[in-house]
């Protein structure tokens, strides 16, 4: 069976879908496994590292495609190579089903088996399949890196005979995966950091990181039975825009992480609260592509608002694309491996299994997602 790993050709798109660890583990589990020419080469994996692991490199997008049986992507593929796929080929990868509906009729009239990583359930058989939190953590990660060179000053407290520094002050709003990476990343660089959610159960975790949690005072929760973060009252909003407008002005790096599944991310940050910042101050909205958690913010720019730095990167997993390429190839993996049937060496699907369910877009010609033929969120 071949398994193809094209090159990624979306903007700002570093990652690839393979390592060569990966493609060893592929080929014992029974692939032939074909690499795009170049596909690892931003995510500084060379072709010739793909060729050792036992791979084949194919020289172009038409030739990787060609007769595949399963195909690995990161991002969803362009309409030309959606056209390459064979009927009845297995497509994953972060297929972004709600920002592009027509890929997905595309999916079902070619009748292309498809998987959206992004869907998968947060259950503990799939933690290590769950594209979600790998990316996220990194994205965390980078947020305060970003920041750091961002920020005219240094992040931790320094003595020194010439005078004190003062310590950084880090604010993280959202602490999902992302966030709590931040406040991770921030108190290691010597800031200090408090942070902010809308779910109580994240005060705990807050807290375990050396951070301070600050909070609305309400009866409402904040989180829907599955754990995720729920759409506020305008009584709640409200309270919390008055927290956050008296925490802002004291901070000097605020990290926006805020997301509600299916829906716009939150605003927190107005330009009211960006003008009570001090100038030299840094904003990192890490839900730049989701709408933003900051009025100012825009997509690929960093916008200057008295002197307040608003940055908001693209892809901000593709900017630690070789660990983010690593780690996202590892979920694909494990997402694959226990569809093989290590006798037959072919795949052996159980469709009533919650992963493949929570998942699978298109099969048979059709959408059978429950999401997408509610044709909503
Ligand atoms: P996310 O990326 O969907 O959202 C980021 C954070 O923003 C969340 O913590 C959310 O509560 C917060 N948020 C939303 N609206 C907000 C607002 N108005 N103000 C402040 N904060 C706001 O979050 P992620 O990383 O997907 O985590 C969501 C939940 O899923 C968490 O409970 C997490 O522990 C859980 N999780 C479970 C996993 C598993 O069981 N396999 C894996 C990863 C996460």
């Amino acid at each position: 069976m071949k398994l193809a790993i094209p090159k990624e050709r979306r903007e700002h798109e570093r990652r690839v879908a393979a390592t060569p660890d990966t493609v060893k583990k592929l080929l014992s589990l029974g692939f032939d496994v074909v690499v795009e020419k170049d596909a690892g080469l931003m995510s500084s994996i060379p072709d010739r590292d793909y060729t050792a692991a036992g791979a084949t490199i194919a020289a172009d997008a038409v030739e990787t495609f060609k007769d595949a049986d399963v195909i690995f992507k990161v991002q969803r593929p362009m309409n030309d190579e959606i056209a390459l796929i064979k009927s009845g080929a297995i497509l994953a990868g972060i297929l972004s089903p709600f920002a592009d509906g027509a890929a997905i009729d595309a999916y079902a009239k070619a009748n292309i088996v498809s998987f959206a990583m992004e869907f998968m359930p947060r259950i503990t058989r799939a933690q290590s399949m769950d594209v979600l939190s790998s990316q996220s953590n990194l994205a965390g990660y980078t947020s305060v890196i970003d920041a750091a060179s961002e920020f005219s000053r240094a992040f931790p407290m320094m003595m020194t005979a010439a005078g004190t520094v003062a310590p950084a002050k880090v604010l993280v709003m959202g602490c999902g995966v992302a966030g709590l990476q931040a406040i991770a990343t921030a108190k290691r660089l010597g800031a200090v950091v408090s942070a902010t959610d809308v779910r109580a159960a994240a005060k705990e975790q807050v807290e375990s990181l050396g951070g301070k949690f600050v909070m609305v005072e309400s009866d409402e929760t904040g989180e829907t039975e599955a754990g995720y973060a729920r759409e506020m009252s305008d009584e709640y909003k409200a309270k919390q825009a008055a927290l956050i407008a008296e925490t802002i002005a004291k901070q000097d790096i605020v990290i926006t992480t805020a997301l509600i599944p299916g829906r716009p991310a939150p605003l927190l940050v107005t330009r009211t609260m960006v003008q009570s910042m001090k100038p030299g101050s840094v904003i990192i909205d890490l839900a730049v592509e989701s709408g933003g958690n900051c009025e100012l913010s825009q997509a690929g720019k960093v916008v200057l608002e008295s002197g307040v730095k608003i940055v908001g990167h693209h892809n901000v997993p593709s900017r630690t694309a070789t660990d983010a390429s690593a780690l996202y190839s590892k979920n694909l993996l494990n997402f694959i491996t226990p569809l093989m049937d290590e006798e037959s060496k072919s795949l052996n699907i159980d469709w009533e299994d919650e992963i493949i369910i929570g998942t699978l877009l298109t099969k048979d010609g059709a959408i059978v997602h429950e999401r997408l033929k509610e044709g909503g969120n």
